[in-house]
């Protein structure tokens, strides 16, 4: 499958962005299977992928490499328009780039991880990627599985399947920790925990299950169930259209 990047300079239209007929809406917790299972879906069906994780981690990689104060959320909101962030939504092949920089594994370092949840909880800084992530949407023709905390309820509320996905903080934590190659379990859960609790609790567009979404525990499910889950939704949800 081909990929198709789609830029991100700031513009001035405020108009709504048309979107494709299929976007699978995937929000839910760090670490809760949102991202293996989103892309096995995309694979699955054909369709293109979007992890918005990564574009609120791009963008504050580039305050934190530009030295700005990353909670001080004035001086955040004033370099917002800054960064060059190019989303690539090849499920098999996810990219992400920062000012052309390929940022895909230094976003995923703990200076980031410490610095996510500030960041994105400035309201400039939202609207600034809400505006990116539905330009990235409205390309993906085939339609698209789009994975974060705020999809079904903001970025795409008319999603024709949304989904939200939680698990047990231990089983979190040891799927975070497996991923990161790290050895510290209880660090992982602490930093998840301490990120769900300003996801879920800030004024913008916090962290929540949507109107809709169906809610899938993923602790006792292998990831294959889940994606199967899925799919059976998304076939469910053409049958009744
Ligand atoms: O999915 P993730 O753990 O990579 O996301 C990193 C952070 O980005 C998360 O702690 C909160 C923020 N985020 C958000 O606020 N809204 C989204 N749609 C996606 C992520």
């Amino acid at each position: 499958m081909g990929d198709t990047p789609v830029g991100c300079r700031p513009v001035s239209s405020s108009a709504p962005t048309p979107v494709p007929s299929l976007v699978i809406a995937v929000d839910g917790t760090s670490g809760s299977g949102k991202s293996s299972t989103s892309r096995g879906v995309a694979e699955r069906l054909g369709l293109r992928y979007l992890d918005t994780g990564a574009m609120f981690r791009a963008i504050t990689w580039w305050m934190l490499q530009h030295g700005v104060d990353v909670h001080d959320a004035a001086a955040v909101a004033e370099r917002v328009d800054e960064a060059v962030i190019v989303s690539g939504t090849d499920p098999a092949s996810p990219t992400i780039t920062v000012d052309g920089t390929d940022v895909a594994v230094s976003i995923r370092r703990d200076d980031v991880n410490a610095a996510v949840s500030p960041v994105s909880a400035v309201p400039e800084v939202r609207t600034r990627l809400l505006r990116l992530q539905r330009e990235v949407i409205a390309a993906a023709a085939t339609g698209i599985v789009v994975e974060g905390r705020d999809i079904g309820s903001v970025v795409v509320p008319d999603a024709p399947v949304k989904v939200y996905l939680s698990a047990d903080p231990a089983a979190r934590a040891a799927r975070r920790t497996a991923e990161e190659g790290s050895a510290d379990v209880e660090a992982t859960r602490a930093s998840l925990l301490a990120r769900d609790r300003i996801d879920s609790g800030r004024a913008t567009a916090p962290l929540t299950r949507a109107d809709g979404a169906v809610h899938i525990d993923t602790t006792d499910h292998t990831l294959a169930e889940v994606i199967e889950m899925v799919v059976a939704l998304v076939e469910d949800a053409g049958a009744r259209t």
